[in-house]
């Protein structure tokens, strides 16, 4: 391991990579504010009671996996695991809470003390959106069809869209009744998780990933149907609308989800380059009671793990977006000539035009390696002589062509080239 690696799950991006990364969060950004969304920046640690309330108790995210601290004035902070629950926080702050309609996007680190594997980060990041205040089918399946034009348009082709419904708080107890009779008749052969969760909440029983504990899940009542009338026929118009807008999903009720706070739809977003078990976006419906509020936010939203798409487009050999096009590069031979192209380079700079040049002394075939390995255009030339003539040489690089031009015409040459 280097010496300075940075902890475990956490990475660096380098500017090789970083392009791709803007070129994620530009599309979504274009993407979005096509649906109405705008951008909405939240602190990226939060009271701890955000996410207590927020994400429920009993999930594995507050259980085990979030970075808690306390503040000088000791009061408990956590550095957050999901977006969601902030920008919930945040909203209530504007007029969703008196039924207007907010639609926002997010992008930014987030942090969960999970252990680090291929695409499972302790700090990732997420590309993700909230459509708060409203509760309908329609506005499920338009969330869902957004996020599959994103993945078309960066390029990820084949991703396999899951979906199913949570119901409402009312339905769950027959449907519990159900999975409960189901499951205590075989829980001596399913995990010691598996058991806790008997008691504690069995819906996270129908995501356990062990080998055994899947044989019996696979083997589970059909306990949708005890769900009421309403929520089934909720479900049934987001199914449609996914249908007629060309969304291809498979619906599967063993799909729950990690967090507590949904309702209705649900969805997940996984890649056959990836495998089954990885997600690369996940989300759906939702009602959020926020500290202090008596009544539950609705919304729905998604988020996309940043680290995966660039896993998965990796894998499909997605091209990487363009880099800056090449500029020129200055070559000074002198103090004097130094001096003048740094006084060039900031005009041409703020005119829009990349420019790379050489401060320091140091030698003509030094800086002709640099320029070639810059990939620059162009090459301006100028020492001592050149100086005194009031020129300079540009060189165009692809064919090697070169010629003089005066000193107070370069601006205006190099801008027109
Ligand atoms: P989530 O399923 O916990 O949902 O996370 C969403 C996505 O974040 C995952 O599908 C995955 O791509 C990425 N992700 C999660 N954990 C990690 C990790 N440790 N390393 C790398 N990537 C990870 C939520 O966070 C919800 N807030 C989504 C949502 C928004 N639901 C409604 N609105």
């Amino acid at each position: 391991m280097a010496a300075f690696a940075p902890p475990p799950g956490t990475a660096d991006v380098f500017p090789a990579e970083a392009g791709s990364w803007r070129f994620l969060e530009n599309t979504a950004a274009k993407i979005f504010s096509d649906y109405g969304y705008g951008e909405l920046r939240t602190p990226v640690f939060e009271y701890t009671e955000v996410f207590q309330r927020g994400l429920g108790g009993e999930t594995e995210v507050v259980q085990k996996e979030m970075y808690t601290f306390e503040d000088r004035g000791g009061r408990s902070l956590t550095l957050r695991p999901e977006g969601t629950a902030g920008v919930m926080r945040a909203l209530t702050n504007t007029d969703v809470a008196n039924g207007t309609e907010q639609r926002v996007f997010y992008y930014g680190p987030m942090f969960r003390g999970e252990r680090p594997s291929a695409g499972r980060r302790r700090q990732f990041h997420q590309i993700g959106v909230e459509n708060v205040g409203r509760c309908a089918p329609l506005i499920d399946a338009e969330c869902i069809a957004m996020l599959h034009n994103y993945l078309q348009a960066i390029g990820i082709e084949g991703a396999r869209f899951t979906i199913n419904t949570r119901g409402v708080a009312a339905d769950r107890a027959p449907a519990e009744a159900v999975l409960r009779e189901y499951f205590a008749k075989h829980i001596d052969e399913m995990c010691p998780d598996c058991r806790t969760r008997l008691e504690r909440n069995i819906w996270r029983i129908l995501d356990c990933k062990q080998e055994n504990c899947g044989k019996i899940i696979a083997g589970a009542p059909d306990y949708l149907q005890h769900f009421s009338a309403e929520s089934q026929a909720y479900f049934e118009e987001v199914k449609s609308a996914l249908t007629m807008l060309g969304v291809p999903f498979t619906a599967d009720s063993k799909l729950v989800r990690g967090l507590d706070y949904y309702v209705h739809t649900v969805f997940e977003v996984t890649h056959p380059e990836l495998g089954g078990q990885i997600a690369i976006a996940g989300g759906g419906r939702y009602e959020l009671f926020l500290p202090g509020e008596k009544k539950p936010l609705p919304g729905v939203g998604f988020a996309t793990g940043v680290e995966r798409l660039l896993m998965v487009r990796e894998a499909l050999q997605v091209p990487a977006p363009e880099t800056a096009t090449a500029g020129i590069y200055l070559i000074g031979l002198g103090a004097s000539a130094r001096l003048a192209n740094l006084a060039l380079a900031d005009k041409l700079r703020r005119a829009g035009i990349r420019v790379d040049l050489e401060l320091e002394e140091r030698s003509f075939k030094a800086q002709m390696r640099s320029a070639n390995r810059c990939q620059a255009a162009f090459t301006l030339i100028r020492g001592e002589s050149e100086m005194e003539k009031h020129i300079a040489i540009i060189k165009n690089m692809a064919d090697g062509s070169q010629c003089e031009v005066a000193e107070n015409d370069l601006f205006e040459h190099i801008v027109n080239k």
